[in-house]
Protein backbone atom coordinates (compact mmCIF):
# COMPACT_ATOMS: atom_id res chain seq x y z
CA UNK A 1 0.00 0.00 0.00
CA UNK A 2 1.34 3.38 -1.28
CA UNK A 3 1.37 5.68 2.32
CA UNK A 4 -1.55 8.11 2.51
CA UNK A 5 0.02 11.64 0.99
CA UNK A 6 -2.35 13.51 2.50
CA UNK A 7 -1.68 13.11 5.92
CA UNK A 8 0.76 16.57 5.76
CA UNK A 9 3.07 14.66 8.64
CA UNK A 10 4.63 11.62 6.83
CA UNK A 11 4.56 13.89 3.66
CA UNK A 12 7.01 16.59 4.76
CA UNK A 13 9.59 14.54 5.96
CA UNK A 14 9.95 13.04 3.11
CA UNK A 15 9.76 16.04 1.07
CA UNK A 16 12.61 16.94 3.00
CA UNK A 17 14.80 13.72 2.74
CA UNK A 18 14.26 14.07 -0.96
CA UNK A 19 15.15 17.41 -0.89
CA UNK A 20 18.00 16.70 0.41
CA UNK A 21 19.40 14.12 -2.05
CA UNK A 22 18.53 16.73 -4.61
CA UNK A 23 20.43 19.71 -2.75
CA UNK A 24 23.73 16.82 -3.06
CA UNK A 25 23.01 16.46 -6.62
CA UNK A 26 21.75 13.27 -6.56
CA UNK A 27 18.75 11.64 -8.51
CA UNK A 28 15.85 10.77 -7.58
CA UNK A 29 12.39 8.79 -8.72
CA UNK A 30 9.56 11.12 -8.26
CA UNK A 31 5.42 10.72 -8.78
CA UNK A 32 3.93 12.62 -10.85
CA UNK A 33 0.11 12.62 -11.68
CA UNK A 34 1.32 11.34 -15.41
CA UNK A 35 4.35 8.90 -14.91
CA UNK A 36 7.02 8.82 -12.38
CA UNK A 37 9.89 11.09 -13.39
CA UNK A 38 13.45 10.65 -13.01
CA UNK A 39 14.21 13.91 -11.05
CA UNK A 40 17.14 15.96 -10.29
CA UNK A 41 18.32 19.65 -9.57
CA UNK A 42 17.72 21.44 -12.65
CA UNK A 43 20.08 24.20 -11.94
CA UNK A 44 23.07 21.59 -11.27
CA UNK A 45 25.01 20.64 -14.64
CA UNK A 46 26.33 17.11 -12.76
CA UNK A 47 22.73 15.96 -11.81
CA UNK A 48 21.34 16.52 -15.25
CA UNK A 49 24.40 14.72 -17.02
CA UNK A 50 23.41 12.00 -14.34
CA UNK A 51 20.02 11.55 -15.78
CA UNK A 52 20.89 11.29 -18.73
CA UNK A 53 23.24 8.71 -17.89
CA UNK A 54 20.86 6.74 -16.06
CA UNK A 55 18.20 6.72 -19.01
CA UNK A 56 20.99 6.00 -21.59
CA UNK A 57 18.96 9.05 -23.35
CA UNK A 58 21.06 11.07 -26.45
CA UNK A 59 22.16 14.00 -25.31
CA UNK A 60 20.50 16.27 -27.64
CA UNK A 61 17.20 15.37 -26.58
CA UNK A 62 15.94 18.09 -23.84
CA UNK A 63 14.04 17.10 -20.58
CA UNK A 64 10.92 19.17 -18.88
CA UNK A 65 11.76 21.73 -15.77
CA UNK A 66 9.29 20.91 -13.15
CA UNK A 67 8.19 24.33 -10.83
CA UNK A 68 6.37 24.36 -7.54
CA UNK A 69 4.12 27.66 -9.30
CA UNK A 70 3.75 29.53 -12.15
CA UNK A 71 5.60 32.23 -10.24
CA UNK A 72 8.75 30.41 -11.06
CA UNK A 73 8.36 30.88 -15.09
CA UNK A 74 10.56 33.90 -15.06
CA UNK A 75 13.55 32.16 -13.69
CA UNK A 76 13.47 29.80 -16.71
CA UNK A 77 11.68 31.98 -19.66
CA UNK A 78 12.61 34.98 -20.84
CA UNK A 79 9.12 35.99 -21.97
CA UNK A 80 5.90 34.37 -20.52
CA UNK A 81 3.50 35.08 -23.73
CA UNK A 82 -0.31 35.87 -22.20
CA UNK A 83 -0.63 32.36 -24.21
CA UNK A 84 1.42 30.91 -21.57
CA UNK A 85 -0.35 32.78 -18.50
CA UNK A 86 -3.49 32.12 -19.52
CA UNK A 87 -2.68 28.27 -20.06
CA UNK A 88 -0.93 27.86 -16.81
CA UNK A 89 -3.98 29.74 -14.90
CA UNK A 90 -6.60 26.94 -16.56
CA UNK A 91 -4.19 23.79 -16.11
CA UNK A 92 -1.60 23.91 -13.86
CA UNK A 93 -0.73 22.49 -11.51
CA UNK A 94 -1.64 19.34 -13.90
CA UNK A 95 -0.40 17.53 -17.11
CA UNK A 96 0.68 20.23 -19.04
CA UNK A 97 3.57 21.19 -20.66
CA UNK A 98 4.46 24.84 -21.66
CA UNK A 99 7.38 25.50 -24.87
CA UNK A 100 8.72 28.60 -23.96
CA UNK A 101 11.58 30.28 -24.84
CA UNK A 102 14.33 29.94 -22.11
CA UNK A 103 16.60 32.57 -20.26
CA UNK A 104 19.70 33.00 -20.39
CA UNK A 105 21.24 31.09 -17.57
CA UNK A 106 19.17 27.95 -18.69
CA UNK A 107 22.14 25.58 -19.80
CA UNK A 108 22.58 23.61 -22.96
CA UNK A 109 22.39 20.14 -20.82
CA UNK A 110 18.62 20.95 -20.71
CA UNK A 111 17.34 22.24 -23.69
CA UNK A 112 19.52 19.74 -26.04
CA UNK A 113 21.21 23.28 -27.33
CA UNK A 114 17.74 24.33 -28.56
CA UNK A 115 16.79 28.01 -27.74
CA UNK A 116 13.61 26.52 -25.75
CA UNK A 117 12.22 25.28 -22.88
CA UNK A 118 9.93 22.40 -21.49
CA UNK A 119 8.24 23.90 -18.07
CA UNK A 120 5.43 22.00 -15.95
CA UNK A 121 3.50 22.49 -12.84
CA UNK A 122 2.80 19.09 -12.06
CA UNK A 123 -0.48 17.73 -10.28
CA UNK A 124 0.67 15.46 -8.16
CA UNK A 125 0.96 16.03 -4.07
CA UNK A 126 4.21 14.54 -3.38
CA UNK A 127 5.91 16.34 -6.28
CA UNK A 128 4.51 19.40 -5.30
CA UNK A 129 5.48 19.03 -1.80
CA UNK A 130 9.39 18.20 -2.73
CA UNK A 131 9.54 21.12 -5.26
CA UNK A 132 8.18 23.37 -2.74
CA UNK A 133 10.44 22.32 -0.08
CA UNK A 134 13.82 21.90 -2.79
CA UNK A 135 12.89 25.74 -3.98
CA UNK A 136 14.30 24.91 -7.40
CA UNK A 137 13.35 23.80 -10.69
CA UNK A 138 13.65 20.04 -11.16
CA UNK A 139 14.80 18.33 -14.74
CA UNK A 140 12.34 15.44 -14.85
CA UNK A 141 11.82 12.97 -17.60
CA UNK A 142 9.97 9.68 -17.41
CA UNK A 143 12.23 7.28 -15.45
CA UNK A 144 12.71 4.77 -17.87
CA UNK A 145 15.31 3.61 -19.96
CA UNK A 146 15.40 5.81 -23.28
CA UNK A 147 12.90 3.80 -25.76
CA UNK A 148 10.99 2.00 -23.15
CA UNK A 149 7.51 2.29 -21.39
CA UNK A 150 7.31 5.00 -18.95
CA UNK A 151 6.73 4.32 -15.05
CA UNK A 152 3.13 4.59 -13.57
CA UNK A 153 4.41 3.18 -10.12
CA UNK A 154 7.00 3.33 -7.86
CA UNK A 155 7.70 -0.53 -8.65
CA UNK A 156 8.20 0.16 -12.36
CA UNK A 157 10.89 2.89 -11.40
CA UNK A 158 12.65 0.09 -8.96
CA UNK A 159 12.26 -2.12 -12.09
CA UNK A 160 13.67 0.35 -14.20
CA UNK A 161 16.35 1.23 -12.28
CA UNK A 162 16.83 -0.06 -8.81
CA UNK A 163 19.88 0.11 -6.41
CA UNK A 164 20.62 3.11 -8.68
CA UNK A 165 18.30 5.12 -6.89
CA UNK A 166 19.24 6.44 -3.75
CA UNK A 167 15.49 7.30 -3.40
CA UNK A 168 12.18 6.52 -4.99
CA UNK A 169 9.19 8.17 -3.73
CA UNK A 170 6.28 6.19 -3.64
CA UNK A 171 3.19 7.94 -4.38
CA UNK A 172 0.63 5.36 -5.19
CA UNK A 173 -0.27 4.51 -9.06
CA UNK A 174 -0.52 7.75 -11.22
CA UNK A 175 -3.89 9.00 -11.99
CA UNK A 176 -3.43 10.01 -15.44
CA UNK A 177 -1.39 7.44 -16.85
CA UNK A 178 0.35 8.98 -19.86
CA UNK A 179 2.76 11.96 -20.33
CA UNK A 180 1.28 15.67 -20.37
CA UNK A 181 -0.01 16.81 -23.02
CA UNK A 182 3.00 19.43 -25.12
CA UNK A 183 2.07 22.35 -26.43
CA UNK A 184 5.06 25.19 -28.45
CA UNK A 185 4.43 28.59 -27.00
CA UNK A 186 8.07 29.54 -28.27
CA UNK A 187 6.55 31.37 -31.28
CA UNK A 188 4.68 31.68 -33.76
CA UNK A 189 0.84 29.96 -33.54
CA UNK A 190 0.66 27.44 -30.23
CA UNK A 191 1.59 23.63 -31.67
CA UNK A 192 0.42 20.40 -29.62
CA UNK A 193 3.61 18.45 -30.24
CA UNK A 194 2.82 15.59 -27.83
CA UNK A 195 -1.31 15.01 -27.83
CA UNK A 196 -2.03 13.89 -23.87
CA UNK A 197 -4.53 13.69 -21.23
CA UNK A 198 -5.66 17.92 -21.88
CA UNK A 199 -6.61 17.48 -25.34
CA UNK A 200 -6.47 20.34 -28.10
CA UNK A 201 -10.18 21.46 -27.69
CA UNK A 202 -9.65 22.02 -24.26
CA UNK A 203 -6.31 23.78 -25.10
CA UNK A 204 -8.28 26.16 -28.06
CA UNK A 205 -11.02 26.86 -25.48
CA UNK A 206 -8.54 28.19 -22.99
CA UNK A 207 -6.93 30.02 -25.54
CA UNK A 208 -9.65 31.34 -27.15
CA UNK A 209 -8.38 30.56 -30.48
CA UNK A 210 -9.93 27.59 -31.99
CA UNK A 211 -7.69 27.10 -34.90
CA UNK A 212 -4.34 27.65 -32.77
CA UNK A 213 -3.52 23.69 -31.21
CA UNK A 214 -3.71 21.48 -34.44
CA UNK A 215 -1.23 18.94 -33.49
CA UNK A 216 2.08 19.72 -35.38
CA UNK A 217 4.21 17.46 -37.87
CA UNK A 218 6.23 15.64 -35.79
CA UNK A 219 9.72 17.56 -34.68
CA UNK A 220 12.23 15.00 -34.27
CA UNK A 221 13.61 17.18 -31.52
CA UNK A 222 10.81 15.38 -28.97
CA UNK A 223 12.11 12.18 -27.95
CA UNK A 224 8.62 11.44 -27.27
CA UNK A 225 7.92 11.61 -31.09
CA UNK A 226 10.12 9.32 -32.29
CA UNK A 227 8.28 6.82 -34.25
CA UNK A 228 9.38 3.73 -31.52
CA UNK A 229 8.58 4.84 -28.37
CA UNK A 230 7.07 3.74 -25.13
CA UNK A 231 7.83 0.45 -26.15
CA UNK A 232 7.98 -3.36 -24.59
CA UNK A 233 10.62 -5.40 -25.73
CA UNK A 234 8.09 -7.94 -27.08
CA UNK A 235 7.27 -7.30 -30.45
CA UNK A 236 3.87 -5.84 -30.39
CA UNK A 237 1.30 -5.13 -33.18
CA UNK A 238 -1.52 -2.89 -33.44
CA UNK A 239 -4.85 -4.92 -34.51
CA UNK A 240 -7.83 -2.86 -36.53
CA UNK A 241 -11.29 -2.74 -34.32
CA UNK A 242 -13.15 -5.34 -35.16
CA UNK A 243 -10.11 -8.05 -36.53
CA UNK A 244 -8.70 -9.32 -32.96
CA UNK A 245 -10.26 -12.29 -32.92
CA UNK A 246 -9.72 -13.42 -36.11
CA UNK A 247 -5.86 -12.47 -35.68
CA UNK A 248 -5.50 -14.17 -32.14
CA UNK A 249 -6.90 -17.15 -33.91
CA UNK A 250 -4.24 -17.45 -36.98
CA UNK A 251 -1.51 -16.57 -34.98
CA UNK A 252 -2.33 -19.38 -32.59
CA UNK A 253 -2.68 -21.87 -35.81
CA UNK A 254 0.68 -20.84 -36.35
CA UNK A 255 2.03 -22.21 -33.35
CA UNK A 256 2.97 -18.30 -31.94
CA UNK A 257 2.46 -17.80 -28.44
CA UNK A 258 0.23 -14.71 -28.27
CA UNK A 259 -0.93 -12.20 -25.57
CA UNK A 260 -3.39 -9.45 -26.34
CA UNK A 261 -4.25 -6.02 -25.17
CA UNK A 262 -8.48 -5.51 -25.75
CA UNK A 263 -10.43 -3.23 -25.29
CA UNK A 264 -13.35 -3.95 -22.97
CA UNK A 265 -12.93 -7.99 -22.92
CA UNK A 266 -10.50 -10.63 -23.91
CA UNK A 267 -11.43 -12.20 -27.35
CA UNK A 268 -12.72 -16.82 -26.09
CA UNK A 269 -9.57 -18.58 -26.06
CA UNK A 270 -6.76 -15.75 -25.59
CA UNK A 271 -4.98 -14.91 -22.66
CA UNK A 272 -3.52 -11.42 -21.87
CA UNK A 273 -5.16 -8.07 -20.73
CA UNK A 274 -8.66 -6.50 -20.76
CA UNK A 275 -8.34 -2.30 -20.12
CA UNK A 276 -11.62 -0.32 -19.87
CA UNK A 277 -13.21 0.95 -22.90
CA UNK A 278 -12.87 4.49 -21.70
CA UNK A 279 -10.03 6.91 -21.93
CA UNK A 280 -9.39 8.25 -18.92
CA UNK A 281 -9.05 4.75 -17.30
CA UNK A 282 -7.22 3.02 -20.00
CA UNK A 283 -5.13 5.35 -20.37
CA UNK A 284 -4.20 5.24 -16.58
CA UNK A 285 -3.54 1.15 -16.77
CA UNK A 286 -1.73 1.11 -20.23
CA UNK A 287 1.62 1.01 -19.25
CA UNK A 288 1.20 -0.99 -16.35
CA UNK A 289 -0.63 -3.63 -18.46
CA UNK A 290 2.37 -3.26 -21.00
CA UNK A 291 4.64 -4.05 -18.68
CA UNK A 292 2.89 -7.37 -17.30
CA UNK A 293 2.57 -8.16 -21.18
CA UNK A 294 5.89 -7.94 -21.43
CA UNK A 295 7.14 -9.68 -18.87
CA UNK A 296 5.11 -13.19 -20.21
CA UNK A 297 7.81 -13.76 -22.47
CA UNK A 298 5.18 -14.35 -25.10
CA UNK A 299 6.14 -14.05 -28.96
CA UNK A 300 4.03 -11.47 -30.17
CA UNK A 301 1.63 -8.60 -27.96
CA UNK A 302 -1.36 -8.03 -30.33
CA UNK A 303 -3.20 -4.74 -29.33
CA UNK A 304 -6.68 -4.01 -30.24
CA UNK A 305 -6.74 -0.59 -31.57
CA UNK A 306 -8.75 2.08 -29.37
CA UNK A 307 -11.62 3.75 -31.60
CA UNK A 308 -10.67 6.85 -34.02
CA UNK A 309 -12.15 9.50 -31.81
CA UNK A 310 -10.88 12.82 -29.99
CA UNK A 311 -10.56 11.29 -26.84
CA UNK A 312 -8.34 8.98 -27.90
CA UNK A 313 -5.68 10.71 -29.53
CA UNK A 314 -3.31 10.31 -27.38
CA UNK A 315 -3.56 6.82 -26.59
CA UNK A 316 -3.45 6.09 -30.06
CA UNK A 317 -0.38 8.13 -30.57
CA UNK A 318 1.54 5.81 -27.32
CA UNK A 319 0.13 2.66 -29.01
CA UNK A 320 1.31 3.57 -32.50
CA UNK A 321 4.89 4.03 -31.24
CA UNK A 322 4.66 1.10 -29.12
CA UNK A 323 4.11 -0.65 -31.50
CA UNK A 324 6.01 1.02 -34.23
CA UNK A 325 8.92 -1.05 -34.18
CA UNK A 326 6.75 -4.47 -34.48
CA UNK A 327 4.17 -3.43 -37.30
CA UNK A 328 5.06 -3.65 -40.77
CA UNK A 329 3.74 -0.40 -43.07
CA UNK A 330 2.21 -2.36 -45.14
CA UNK A 331 -1.48 -3.07 -43.78
CA UNK A 332 -1.53 -6.07 -46.09
CA UNK A 333 1.39 -7.50 -44.17
CA UNK A 334 0.56 -6.12 -40.85
CA UNK A 335 0.14 -10.10 -39.55
O1 LIG B 1 4.30 13.93 -18.09
C1 LIG B 1 5.45 14.24 -18.36
O2 LIG B 1 5.72 15.16 -19.14
C2 LIG B 1 6.57 13.43 -17.69
C3 LIG B 1 6.55 13.71 -16.20
C4 LIG B 1 7.69 13.06 -15.46
O3 LIG B 1 6.50 15.09 -15.98
N1 LIG B 1 7.82 13.75 -18.27
C5 LIG B 1 8.18 13.35 -19.51
O4 LIG B 1 9.50 13.67 -19.80
O5 LIG B 1 7.46 12.74 -20.26
P1 LIG B 1 10.28 13.04 -21.02
O6 LIG B 1 11.65 13.66 -20.92
O7 LIG B 1 10.20 11.58 -21.00
O8 LIG B 1 9.58 13.64 -22.25
C6 LIG B 1 9.64 15.03 -22.41
C7 LIG B 1 9.36 15.38 -23.82
C8 LIG B 1 10.41 14.82 -24.73
O9 LIG B 1 9.75 14.28 -25.84
C9 LIG B 1 11.24 16.05 -25.07
O10 LIG B 1 11.85 15.95 -26.31
C10 LIG B 1 10.20 17.14 -25.01
O11 LIG B 1 9.42 16.79 -23.92
N2 LIG B 1 10.78 18.43 -24.76
C11 LIG B 1 11.40 18.85 -23.65
N3 LIG B 1 11.89 20.09 -23.81
C12 LIG B 1 11.56 20.46 -25.07
C13 LIG B 1 11.80 21.62 -25.86
N4 LIG B 1 12.47 22.64 -25.40
N5 LIG B 1 11.30 21.64 -27.12
C14 LIG B 1 10.63 20.59 -27.61
N6 LIG B 1 10.38 19.47 -26.91
C15 LIG B 1 10.84 19.40 -25.68
MG1 LIG C 1 9.81 9.70 -21.72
Amino acid sequence: MPPDWNQADSLQPAAERAAAALGRGEVIGLPTETVYGLAGDATNPEAVRRIFALKGRPVDHPVIVHLADAAWLGDWAREVPADAERLARRFWPGPLTLILRRAARVSDALTGGQDTIGLRVPGHPVALAVLREFGRGLAAPSANRFGHVSPTTAAHVHAEFGASLPMILDGGPCTVGIESTIIDLSGGPPRVLRPGWIGAAALAEALEAPQAAGVAAQSPRVSGSLRSHYAPRTRAQLVPEGTLSARVDERAAAGERIAVLALGALPAGSSGIALPSEPEAYARALYSALRSLDALGAERILIEAPPARAEWIAIADRLRRATAAGTPEAPDAAR
